[in-house]
């Protein structure tokens, strides 16, 4: 039965034949690959790390964890009973089904054995990047309502308790000193059983909250559910070409969702070992990681590649890459010129994904066995029916641009947004439509384009940068009266972020101030979301209504006319 199953998903990662393979393709079909669909016991962990031990491969490696001072293998067994014993502690302090559950923490074993001893509990998992700055922390803990976090003593100080009151339970990975009212991981895990029966749980219920950024209001909480994993799995195996012998890296953190469905779900419900490197990026690093651990499949962003791009030749040609087999790149638009530049360099063609935090999975992509057009972003998956619409949900002819949109539902879609369903219906309201707030076109041969995002969200080093998360932090210091925060387009970060401030009376617009306005968004907010370039304004262009126009900055910016201005102020 179990060979079986395998053999008929195998075949479906052969897109030889697109249209055929869309043809045949049933959702169905990838379903009876888990254990679930005989016997209706779901569970994200069980499925990712629980069954590999069941089905004989628990001797495999499952995680190889290294940064610059360790560097430690897991294997699926070890993971097991890792993830039991932090299933067991939280049981212990009454943690369950439907609880959020949160991580802040760096990239460390400890991450993914917490993250999965959640999920055994049925508690829905919420990572935060660790570079989150107070602020950042308390609104994405405070809308989720999370009575309980996992983080270390270094980023603690970043966690405001007073103003959390739901938020029950600390568990601290590293030195605990008493009466501090927290719980040492280290100590609780050395007494926790390693024997734990999932929480098994239904396919429509929570799985993870991953924060991201919409054009207005702060963060959206995108809520997903065991269901996803189907799509993690197929996408996994068709897409990433995961087999059995690769070695994987994708090279997101699971603060991000690229870093939990393909840094965590498709590799493990793979049954494939998952390379995970903690510690900051630099050429050297990464392609010494490559070479140490012979990765074979490797899964970044343009962002990187145009790094790695610049780093030059004689940096990756000192490096043995041959192990490589299969290079793909998500989060930004991918330049043909970094597509060109990676098959001299690697030998590989990159291959582009498209996808989002809310599609939870990949949808648009190009397949290993696909002729790439450098520059696109492939095609739709089998299973999933993509187009270009007007602003009336009609589709429009091939070559023109307009709303790239997704024919709904697909197994990985979210389910809600967090404490505000009125955000998710906007997603919704071309009928039969999600429509994902980019634009694109598609071209004759069926392949998308990206051109943009149609609202104002910022793409910087392939992070998503909701523009008013940063101006209401910036209105936050004492000289800014006004600001309005856009992304301007740079050669290696896609865009960075440009604040335009009016200052508050008697406050002079110096460089120090720039400076410090600067530092005053990275170490309340995130170093990620900190205006790289700041420019002082008498006065911005407001509409009638007060609302900052981003638009006619972004025309200043670019010296491009400023449009319709019949709305403006003044
Ligand atoms: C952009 C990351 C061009 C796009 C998984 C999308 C891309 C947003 C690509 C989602 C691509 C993602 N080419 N742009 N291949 N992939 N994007 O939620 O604007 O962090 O809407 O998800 O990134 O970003 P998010």
């Amino acid at each position: 039965m179990q060979e079986e199953n395998m053999q008929s998903t195998v075949q479906t990662s052969n897109l030889g034949n697109y249209e055929e393979a869309r043809k045949q393709f049933s959702w169905e079909e990838v379903e009876r690959h888990f254990t679930w669909y005989a016997n209706g016991k779901v569970n994200m962990a069980h499925e990712a790390i629980d069954r590999h031990v069941d089905e004989g491969r628990g001797n495999k490696t499952a995680l190889i964890y290294s940064d610059a001072s360790r560097r430690e293998t897991f294997t699926f067994e070890e993971l097991k009973l890792l993830s039991n014993r932090f299933g067991n502690v939280l049981r212990q302090h009454g943690i369950g089904k439907g609880d959020r559950v949160f991580i802040f923490m760096p990239r460390s074993p400890e991450l993914y054995v917490a993250l999965l001893g959640i999920l055994k509990t049925g508690a829905i998992a919420g990572p935060l990047f660790e570079a989150f700055m107070e602020t950042a922390v308390k609104d994405r803990l405070e809308d989720s309502g999370a009575v309980a976090l996992i983080t270390t003593p270094q980023l603690l100080g970043r966690v405001s308790r007073e103003e959390l009151p739901e938020l029950k339970q600390i568990i601290v990975v590293g030195e605990v000193h008493s009466g501090e009212d927290l719980i040492s991981y280290d100590d609780e895990m050395r007494s926790a059983s390693d024997e734990l029966e999932p929480e098994w749980l239904d396919r429509e219920d929570g799985l993870l909250i991953h924060y991201t950024s919409g054009s207005t209001g702060k963060p959206k909480g995108v809520y997903h559910v065991q269901n996803a994993m189907i799509q993690h799995y197929y996408t996994g195996k068709m897409v990433l070409d995961l087999r059995e012998d690769d070695i994987y890296w994708c090279t997101a953190d699971p603060g991000w969702v690229t870093g939990t469905s393909y840094g965590i779900f498709a590799p493990w419900l793979n049954g494939v070992t998952n390379v995970v490197r903690g510690g900051r990026f630099s050429p050297q690093d990464w392609y010494s990681t490559i070479e140490r651990e012979n990765v074979s499949v490797w899964y970044s962003a343009p962002t990187a590649f145009r790094m790695l791009m610049g780093a030059g030749e004689q940096v990756h040609e000192q490096f043995r890459l041959d192990s490589l087999r299969h290079v793909l790149s998500v989060g930004e638009p991918l330049n043909p010129e970094v597509v060109r530049w990676g098959w001299k360099a690697y030998g590989h063609r990159i291959h582009d994904t498209w996808w989002m935090t809310e599609t939870g999975a990949q949808l648009i992509c190009n397949y290993p066995e696909m002729d790439i057009k450098p520059g696109s972003m492939g095609k739709p998956l089998p299973g999933i029916e993509a187009a270009i619409v007007d602003d009336h949900g009609q589709e429009v002819p091939p070559n023109h641009m307009g709303n790239l949109a997704i024919r709904t539902p697909w197994p990985s879609m979210m389910r809600t947004i967090w404490n505000n369903p009125s955000k998710y219906e906007e997603y919704f309201r071309l009928p039969g439509w999600y429509v994902s707030g980019d634009s694109a076109y598609m071209d004759e041969d069926g392949y998308f384009w990206f051109q943009g995002r149609i609202d104002d969200v910022i793409n910087s080093s392939g992070e998503r940068i909701g523009p008013f998360e940063v101006e209401s932090k910036l209105i936050e210091h004492p000289a800014v009266a006004e600001a309005g925060v856009i992304g301007k387009p740079d050669s290696t970060r896609g865009e960075i972020i440009k604040a335009f401030i009016a200052l508050r009376e008697g406050y002079e617009a110096t460089d120090e101030l720039k400076e410090e306005i600067y530092r005053f968004v990275k170490e309340g907010l995130s170093a990620h979301a900190a205006p790289r370039e700041i420019e002082f304004k008498d006065k911005l262009p407001k509409t009638r209504s007060g609302k900052i126009m981003r638009r006619v900055l972004k025309a200043w910016e670019l010296d491009l006319p400023a449009g319709d201005l019949s709305t403006i102020e003044d």
